[in-house]
């Protein structure tokens, strides 16, 4: 693996899995990160991202430096060309090289404007350090794709719905949820690219009117605007809130798309997933957070074993 920035780079989904898996049982068992470096560039918030990964690297020997690069660092620059007589203090391309040097691989967390589409779905943040460094790049959630948060769904699917998945495919529903922010599309149309490029997965992505997913994530999904309509059979439900993408950046705060206990009675005994942070009787009634259906916390803490399958993936392609 030479980059974590999509389900692209995941290679065979049940293999990465199964040693994210692996991991969990014995978690100190490589130690190929020794001698081994890693920087993580946050500029935006993060606790699940931010303590898993520096507890997976630290698993492998790395050592950890994590830098808050939107408090402490200089205003970035990512335009070619840019006459740098604004905010900017320094262009990405004498920044990255600089962090290539300091470390073997460089974790990046980047969120979208949500005002500028086609900036933000081209990634130009994490191109540039791709371009630049001269390492390998893990995405810990980019301005589109969150990928370390839907290798862990996938295993916490796995380890849930294992006695299911061995007999036939789940009915996994991917259900938009309230909000009072905008939020990004970034883990609503990671985890639709995840669970269509599995093999144990047919997705259902259920939205109000307007804020239907770029279709490129998930070009088989059955998609409805009818909440009831796609939960009906349900093994999985995955709740998000994500703002538009047609009307690039609105939001919708319409309570009746809060998934509860009742809803989830047409389900198959649906367990419910959700990646947090979650804004509670908002997004998620309490009643479901807290009861036996959420896998919440085991996604959490399984993000520990995904980011420790693919930073041992990516330390196997670094001489
Ligand atoms: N799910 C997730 O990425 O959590 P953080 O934003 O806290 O890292």
């Amino acid at each position: 693996m030479k980059n974590f920035i999509s389900v692209e780079d995941a290679g065979h989904i049940n293999h990465l899995s199964r040693i994210a898996l692996d991991y969990k049982q014995n978690p100190l068992s490589n130690q190929s990160g020794a001698g081994k470096r890693i920087g993580m560039l946050f500029l935006n918030p993060s606790l699940r991202t931010r303590m898993s990964t520096q507890i997976a690297a630290e698993n492998l020997g790395l050592k950890t430096i994590i830098f808050n690069a939107s408090q402490d660092g200089w205003q970035l620059e990512f335009n070619e060309g840019a006459i740098m007589n604004g905010q900017t203090v320094e262009h990405i391309k004498d920044a990255a090289p600089i962090l290539g040097n300091y470390f073997d691989i460089i974790g990046i967390r980047i969120f979208p404007t949500l005002k500028d589409k086609e900036q933000d779905y081209k990634e130009q943040v994490l191109a540039a350090f791709i371009k630049y460094s001269g390492v390998p790049v893990i995405s810990m959630e980019s301005a589109t794709l969150h990928p370390l948060q839907s290798l862990a769904d996938v295993i916490t699917i796995s380890e849930a719905m294992e006695k299911i998945i061995a007999k036939r495919k789940l009915k996994v529903v991917l259900t938009w949820a309230p909000h009072v922010k905008a939020l990004p599309q970034c883990v609503a149309n990671s985890f639709a690219e995840w669970m269509s490029a599995w093999d144990k997965t047919d997705l259902t992505i259920a939205c109000p009117e307007g804020f239907d997913l770029d279709k490129k994530y998930s070009p088989d999904a059955i998609i409805t605007h009818n909440q009831n309509e796609a939960l009906e059979n349900a093994d999985i439900v995955y709740v998000k809130n994500w703002s538009s993408y047609n009307d690039y950046g609105q939001i919708l705060n319409d309570p009746s798309w809060m998934l509860t206990n009742k809803k989830l009675e047409i389900t198959n005994n649906a367990r419910v997933m959700h990646c947090l942070p979650v804004r509670r009787n908002v997004e998620l009634s309490d009643e479901v957070l807290d009861s036996k259906r959420s896998l919440v916390t085991n996604q959490a803490a399984n993000r520990v074993w995904a980011a420790q399958a693919v930073i041992s993936e990516i330390l196997k392609s670094i001489k």
